[in-house]
């Protein structure tokens, strides 16, 4: 499709999806439903999306087939691929981590030493082994991974985790990180020639950055008394000064800030405890900084 449309490829189905398909609606990207179609344009943007399997993100996006992707950073890292991580994206976070016998004990790294280790992942882990100086044999498993040690093929297994289901139903438990990984936007180098797409692209990443950081702050709005506004303004972790309104009640103030969403309940207990009252918490669409 030579459309001059920005090509990104995300997960066609999997951990990656939902959270790919929430941020681009919080960048105000609209797209029409996606069900079994491998390539969909975006209604109001100069987007065109490619569904994929994660594991073929990285390669697509070094070939330039596709401009940019979203992946895991573990799938970036395995298949090695010459791409540029633009940006992280702090969704699909997961663990790649040794997983051992819910029996076993494993107290320290060394004993990993002359183990047989199963995973899809053999370069990240061959890279932590080699960095920690330690000799495993690994054996590469493109998946199910976690019945490797019952099959009696392997005494461990290195495998993404991120609930920990997976490892329990196998009678796993999980022991040391390998690596840790979330999603990023990786683009191509071949981009690099293409100004127009550069342009949607930073418009792009300019949205992202609105969105990520709304996502991460709320409004904070509450009344409090007159006398406690130098205090309650030194319990506020806020991104900018708060705002102080005046109101009909003399002796009270109207105070609003945007506060990081997860301070609220560190704050909350000192807010009350100075007097504040009517205290709201109120989501953000976008933050442009
Ligand atoms: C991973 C991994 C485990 C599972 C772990 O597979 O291989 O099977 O997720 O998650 P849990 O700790 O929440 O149970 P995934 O579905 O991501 O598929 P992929 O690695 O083949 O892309
Ligand atoms: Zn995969």
């Amino acid at each position: 499709m030579a459309n001059g449309n920005l090509k990104l490829a995300i997960q066609k189905k999997g951990r990656l999806t939902d959270n790919t398909i929430e941020l681009l609606k919080r960048c105000n990207i609209e797209i029409d439903s996606y069900d079994e179609r491998l390539l969909v344009s975006a209604r109001n943007f100069k987007l065109d999306l490619l569904f994929l399997r994660d594991d073929d993100i990285p390669e697509y996006v070094q070939d330039g087939v596709a401009d940019i992707g979203i992946v895991g950073e573990n799938v970036v890292r395995e298949k090695k691929s010459d791409v540029n991580i633009k940006k992280r994206l702090g969704f699909s976070r997961c663990k790649l981590r040794i997983g051992i016998p819910e029996t076993d004990e494993l107290e320290d790294l060394g004993k990993l030493n002359g183990k047989t280790i199963a995973t899809s992942y053999p370069n990240i882990l061959n890279d932590f082994l080699t960095k920690n100086n330690i000799k495993s044999k690994i054996i590469e498993i493109s998946g199910s991974v976690e019945i490797a040690p019952s099959l009696g093929i392997a005494d461990y297994i290195c495998d993404l985790v991120s609930t920990g289901n997976t490892l329990k139903l196998n009678k796993l438990k999980k022991s040391f990180t390998v690596f840790d990984s979330e999603a990023v936007l990786i683009s191509s180098f071949k981009l690099e020639l293409e100004k127009e797409k550069i342009d949607v692209l930073s418009n792009l990443i300019k949205r992202i950055d609105s969105a990520l950081n709304a996502k991460n702050s709320k409004y904070l709005m509450m009344n409090i008394p007159k006398d406690s506004l130098e205090t309650i303004v030194k319990i506020i972790p806020s991104l900018k000064s708060p705002t102080i309104l005046p109101l009909a009640d003399e002796n009270l103030l109207a105070v609003h800030a945007v506060i990081p969403a997860d301070k609220f309940w560190q704050i909350i207990d000192d807010l009350k405890a100075v007097g504040a009252t009517g205290i709201l918490l109120i989501p953000i669409e976008n933050i442009i900084l």
